[in-house]
């Protein structure tokens, strides 16, 4: 059976991309066909400035809403990063085949590393090496596939490369993983910004559709999505984002084809619309779901619990002998 992990960052509220082009798949295919870890990935929070009760609510909201979108804790091992020491462990091990250089090319480390300067903060070593250590996370399992939206590719990149060039040097060691995209909504854009990523830090929130939004709220974003001049309903990323990304959530909330479904309209307000409902309809048994959690916490812990139990097993194995294949003496 292949071995899948993939795994979500709680540095804010899980957004619609996180949802269509991650959650969703997870929970009805992958965890169905594969022999699946899912990870709330604390760790990677601590690279930009945070507070620490915000980052700790929020790995737990990120674990409840997880559930709440139908990962079964019999069907997928759920866990949380720092609860397995076999990350960081193996992380350092990583740092040591991994290149400066590399890590400076990281779209998504320019990026925020960017973000950073201009807020006058430092920025943190460790946001530099975050692709290392999520290199460890997938490594330390074995993993064949890493299910993520498009912009985790060349991070998943990295860790190809990082485990070919440690199984050349050291003897083969870890399996080298691929990544898996959804076909629709690899990448969901911003409503009000449709050349930028939906992403959870983004300041006014007014583009981003939060899973925990209320039916009004996103309602509205939706009916305010900022369209391209012109008034055909066409399939054009380039051209027409705004558009091609109204047509990317509709056809992911429905089943349907983004280019097939742009010939069904020929107004954007009729378009706005299916497509606020459609996100409503698909929003809506997660957030039941999520209520019912809430009011249990004791049974998300437990699941965490176990979780890691099987994870850590899983891992050491793979970490152990990555730190015998290098040259350090083993423990006695
Ligand atoms: P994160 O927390 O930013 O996002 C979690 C998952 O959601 C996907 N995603 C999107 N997909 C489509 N459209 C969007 N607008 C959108 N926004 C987010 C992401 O591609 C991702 O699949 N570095 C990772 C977390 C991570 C990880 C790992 C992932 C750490 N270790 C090991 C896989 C394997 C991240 O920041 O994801």
């Amino acid at each position: 059976m292949k071995r899948v992990f993939s795994g979500i960052q709680p540095t804010g509220h899980l957004t619609l991309g996180n949802y269509l082009g991650a959650m969703r798949r997870w929970a009805e295919v992958d965890q169905h066909r594969a022999d699946a870890l899912f990870c709330v990935v604390d760790l990677h929070a601590l690279t930009v400035e945070h507070d620490p009760a915000r980052v700790r609510r929020l790995s737990r909201q990120a674990a409840t809403l997880l559930l709440a979108s139908g990962l079964d804790p019999e069907a997928c091992t759920l866990f949380v990063q720092s609860h397995v020491d076999e990350h960081a462990r193996l992380s350092y091990l990583l740092e040591c085949v991994a290149t400066d250089g590399e890590m400076r090319r990281m779209i998504q480390y320019k990026e925020k590393a960017a973000k950073e300067a201009a807020r006058g903060r430092s920025v943190r070593v460790s946001l530099l090496t975050y692709p290392v250590l999520m290199a460890a996370d997938i490594l330390a399992y074995g993993t064949d596939e890493v299910p993520v939206g498009e912009d985790q590719a060349q991070h998943v990149e990295l860790a190809r490369d990082l485990a070919v060039r440690f199984n050349q040097r050291y003897g083969s060691t870890f399996t080298v993983p691929r990544a898996t995209f959804p076909k629709v909504a690899a990448r969901v854009m911003n409503l009000q910004e449709p050349t930028s990523k939906m992403g959870k830090s983004d300041e006014s929130g007014l583009g981003v559709v939060y899973l925990l939004d209320e039916t009004d709220v996103v309602r509205k974003k939706v009916l305010r999505a900022v369209t391209d001049s012109g008034r055909d309903v066409v399939y054009d990323r380039v051209e027409r984002p705004g558009v091609a990304n109204l047509l990317d959530v509709l056809a992911a909330c429905t089943g349907g084809d983004p280019e097939v479904l742009s010939g069904e309209y020929d107004s954007y307000g009729a378009l706005k619309k299916d497509t606020a409902e459609a996100v409503v309809e698909v929003l809506r048994p997660v957030q039941e779901r999520h209520r019912e959690l809430v009011a249990d916490p004791g049974a998300v812990d437990e699941v965490l619990r176990a979780g890691a139990e099987r994870a850590r097993a899983m891992a050491r194995p793979t970490v152990d002998a990555a730190y015998r294949a290098i040259g350090l003496l083993p423990a006695l």
